[in-house]
């Protein structure tokens, strides 16, 4: 009995690590990172719903050598950070953080989604995952991107 109660604790405890191991690490400090490009999604855009406002693309540095090289090394990481936004006197401003997308390259832990963990973040908080269905949603659409590692963003001056 206790030994059946044992071995069951130890699967439970092993499949929260296992739980925890494969979900996308919240990226500290990205806001410091490399500035990729940004971008206004108005209403009406395809993509409005759930990414309309202002977003800002962010790479750490391994990210910046896989725009730059084509491969993506593990630990390379992606922020998409969107923010509402409000005409203010002829001029777009920024409002409220909505969300923060983020893509993590591991080809072991994320290979069911071309090597890619995907993560939402609401209102950039830590503790508010957004992602329910492993990421598949969002590989669906990334997965247009075959040919550039399913990354949208490209460098530019
Ligand atoms: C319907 C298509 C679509 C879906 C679904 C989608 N994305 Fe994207 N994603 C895009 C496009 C298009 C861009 C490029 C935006 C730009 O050019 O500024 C992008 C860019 C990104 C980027 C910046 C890196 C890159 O590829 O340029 C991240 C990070 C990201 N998305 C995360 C996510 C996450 C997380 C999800 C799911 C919650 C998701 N995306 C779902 C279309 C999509």
């Amino acid at each position: 009995m206790k030994k059946t109660a044992l071995l069951l604790l130890g699967l439970l405890s092993a499949g929260a690590a296992t739980a925890a191991e494969n979900q996308v690490r919240y990226p500290q400090g990205f806001r410091s990172w490399y500035h990729v490009k940004s971008m206004v999604i108005m209403p009406g855009h395809p993509l409005a719903n759930p990414f309309g406002g202002i977003h800002h693309v962010y790479a750490n540095y391994k990210a910046l050598q896989g725009l730059k090289t084509g491969r993506y090394p593990k630990g390379a990481v992606f922020v998409f950070d969107l923010w509402d936004y409000a005409e203010d006197n002829h001029a777009l401003v920024e409002k409220q953080r909505k969300l923060i997308g983020v893509m993590e390259h591991d080809d072991q832990r994320f290979a069911a989604t071309g090597g890619w963990g995907f993560e939402g973040f609401g209102g950039g908080k830590p503790n508010k995952r957004l992602v329910t269905d492993g990421g598949k949603g969002c590989f669906e659409c990334h997965q247009a991107r075959e040919d550039h590692r399913y990354v949208f963003s490209e460098l530019r001056d």
